[in-house]
């Protein structure tokens, strides 16, 4: 009997090691020191064969690679002779996907137009979600849906407003453009929940009213839920040559593909054919410059790295106003530290990271004229990073939440 048991599961393990992309792939964490071992891995970004987890940082924190198992030798060959030092972060990342799928079906569905923050939702739920809003709330809750995705999904923004007429500030956000980046859609929607259906934070919505877009990229965010091994897939999932899909925050049209991503379409960091070559880059972009005069504050939120990031991501040069943002940013981490002990580092992209353009953040303030900003690159945790222990996601959803008050102060504030 145990041996049959035995045997199932083992036939089950490997039915799901045979489909992996991800089988005998493993996670290093590299701790580059000095500015040669920095450079050598900044050229190593659009690598096919790794995947970067954590952005790569100019001050020599740890960084989280994941490598394909037949470029491990390579990898590390190439550390040794760089003497840049190294652990095994994960030795077998298949298993740890089935592990956290595992942990995901765990809970049942949630009941038609209810979420909660004990599991990771799909993109179905968080639409009816919205749906159930504007229907309780209609003097609050209005949708407007700003287009379809490439596979037809709609790109549904909420609009959280106790006067739509009265034209106040918008604070605009949205989340989930990287497939991969679980938590994201999880925190816009807490910040959803709270602004509608808690009264105490009645007092947020008195000067400013909020639009949110929770998952801007569904297409692959539901790819990673539904395709069990493809739950690192960052992209859109466009149809290409060779192929699929975009780094949708590459595809932007200011600085496009001047640095920091690839012209390989079978790389993550993929810029697309041109500019606004991706449907839903397309769709955002038309809502912010629709609104560009209401909206004073775009906040896009990623994992994962505990980064309050503002433009720019194509330079180093700061921007006219890099008193104000860095200010403002410092001010939400300390808001969001106060609440947990979680440390975020905070600065403009390129001078904490290395140069990427393309971003949504710098279109937004550098095209569309949105001055304030940033990118929020949430916590990561649990062995696989992108995703939270599902236990973790109302600890981050909460102690964020307490940052975007603090940008709801300075925007009333600031604009009334
Ligand atoms: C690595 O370290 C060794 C011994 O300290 C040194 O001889 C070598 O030049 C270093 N290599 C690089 C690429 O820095
Ligand atoms: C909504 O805003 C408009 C325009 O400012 C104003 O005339 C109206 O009185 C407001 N309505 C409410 C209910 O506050
Ligand atoms: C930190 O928390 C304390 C007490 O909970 C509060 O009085 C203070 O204003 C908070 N500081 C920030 C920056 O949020
Ligand atoms: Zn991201």
């Amino acid at each position: 009997m145990n041996v049959l048991i035995v045997v199932v599961t083992l036939f089950v393990l490997t039915a799901f090691a045979a489909q992996s992309g991800y089988e005998g792939n493993k996670v290093y964490r590299l701790k580059p020191t000095g500015k040669k071992q920095l450079e050598m891995l900044a050229n190593l970004r659009n690598e096919k064969n790794l995947d970067f987890w954590t952005p790569l940082r100019r001050d020599e924190h740890p960084v989280d690679v994941m490598v394909n198992f037949k470029e491990e030798k390579w990898l590390t060959d190439l550390l040794k002779k760089n003497n840049i030092t190294y652990d095994t972060l994960i030795d077998d990342v298949d298993s740890a996907v089935l592990e956290e799928h595992e942990r995901q079906i765990f809970f049942p569905p949630t009941k038609q137009g209810r979420i909660s923050f004990i599991k990771y939702h799909r993109h179905e739920e968080i639409n009816a979600y919205l749906s159930r809003l504007a229907k309780d709330y209609p003097n609050l809750v209005s949708i407007q849906n700003i287009g379809k995705s490439y596979e037809g999904r709609d790109l549904d923004v909420i609009q959280i407003s106790t006067n739509s007429s009265a034209g106040k500030p918008v604070i605009f956000i949205d989340a989930g453009i990287h497939a991969r980046e679980w938590i994201a859609p999880a925190v816009a929607l807490y910040a959803i929940n709270q602004l509608v259906e808690n009264k105490d934070n009645a007092n947020l919505l008195e000067k400013v009213d909020w639009n949110i877009l929770p998952v801007l990229n569904p297409d692959g965010y539901e790819y990673t839920h539904s395709t069990l091994l493809q739950r690192f897939w960052r992209k859109t999932r466009s149809q290409g040559n060779k192929c699929i899909g975009a780094d949708a925050n590459r595809n932007f049209d200011f600085h496009w593909a001047e640095i920091g991503s690839s012209s390989d379409e079978c790389d993550d960091t993929y810029h697309g054919k041109h500019a606004f070559s991706e449907i839903e880059a397309i769709a955002l972009s038309n809502y912010i410059s629709q609104n560009k005069n209401r909206i004073k504050l775009y906040l896009t939120l990623h994992s994962f790295g505990q980064l309050i990031l503002y433009p720019w991501g194509y330079t180093s040069e700061l921007p006219r106003d890099n008193e104000e943002l860095l200010s403002l940013g410092e001010a939400v981490a300390e808001s969001i530290k106060n609440v947990s002990g979680t440390n975020y580092i905070v600065g403009s992209s390129t001078n904490i990271l290395y140069a990427a353009a393309g971003g949504s953040d710098d279109w937004a303030k550098g095209v569309a004229g949105v001055e304030l900003s940033y990118t929020i690159e949430l916590p990561g945790g649990g062995l696989l990073g992108f995703d939270l222990p599902t236990w973790k996601i109302l600890g981050v959803a909460k102690e964020t939440w307490e940052g975007l008050k603090t940008f709801c102060k300075h925007i009333s504030e600031k604009f009334n």
